[in-house]
C-alpha cells in the first residue's frame, strides 16, 4: 500500500502523537508521519519524535516561520495535517494556504463544550456521558465537519482526572480510526 505523507501538530506531552506513530508503523495503516511540527520548543511530545528520528518544525510566533512551514511541507509533500494537543489556534492565511486535509481531536463530544476546559464544564453539567471528536479544521474554532465521535458513559466518582485519563485513551482509537477513514475514503 501506498502510504500517506502526514506532519502532526502538537504542543504538550504527545501521546496521540505517540499512539500515532506506532499504529503508522503498522503495514496497513495508511499513513506515515513525516514530520513534527511544535508551537514551542520544549513540548515533551517532540521527544517521541526524536526517539524515531522523525524532523521537527519548530512554528514561531512570527509570519516568516509559518510561510517557511508551508514551504516545508510541500516539499515534503504531505497530504495531511493532524493536530494532535496543538493548543494553538492556526492562522486563517494558513488554513486557506495548506490546500489539502487539516483534521483536529478535541476533548468532548462537539458540538457541546468547545474550547478549553472540557472535563470541568462536563461534570458541572452533569452530563451522561463524554468522549472525543475528531473533525476536519475550518477557520472557526472547534466546527468543522465531524469525522467521527466516541463516547463513555460518566461514573458517579469520576472526576476531572478519570475524565481526562479515559478520554485520552478513547483518543488513541478515535484518531487512528478517523485517520483510516478520512484517507482511505471509509
Ligand atoms: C488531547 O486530549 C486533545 O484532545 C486535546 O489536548 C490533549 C493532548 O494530549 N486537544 C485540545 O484540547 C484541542 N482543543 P496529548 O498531548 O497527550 O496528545
Amino acid at each position: 500500500m501506498v502510504k500517506k505523507n502526514a506532519c502532526i501538530f502538537i504542543s504538550g506531552n504527545g501521546t496521540n502523537l505517540r499512539s500515532i506513530i506506532l499504529k503508522s508503523r503498522e503495514y496497513n495503516f495508511p499513513a506515515n508521519v513525516r514530520l513534527v511540527v511544535s508551537n514551542r520548543k520544549k513540548a515533551l511530545g517532540l521527544n517521541y519524535a526524536k526517539k524515531w528520528s522523525i524532523p521537527i518544525f519548530i512554528l514561531k510566533k512570527n509570519p516568516i516561520s509559518e510561510i517557511i512551514l508551508l514551504k516545508t511541507l510541500k516539499e515534503k509533500k504531505i497530504d495531511i495535517v493532524i493536530l494532535a494537543g496543538y493548543m494553538k489556534i492556526l492562522s486563517k492565511k494558513f488554513i486557506r494556504a495548506f490546500d489539502k486535509s487539516i483534521i483536529n481531536i478535541h476533548p468532548s463530544l462537539l458540538p457541546k463544550y468547545r474550547g478549553l476546559n472540557t472535563f470541568a464544564r462536563v461534570l458541572r453539567a452533569n452530563e451522561k456521558k463524554t468522549g472525543c471528536t475528531v473533525h476536519y479544521v475550518n477557520e472557526k474554532l472547534d466546527e468543522g465537519k465531524i469525522i467521527l465521535r466516541k463516547f463513555f458513559f460518566i461514573k458517579k466518582n469520576d472526576t476531572i482526572n478519570s475524565l481526562k485519563t479515559k478520554t485520552h485513551n478513547l483518543e488513541y482509537r478515535a484518531y487512528s480510526e478517523a485517520i483510516y477513514k478520512t484517507l482511505r475514503g471509509l
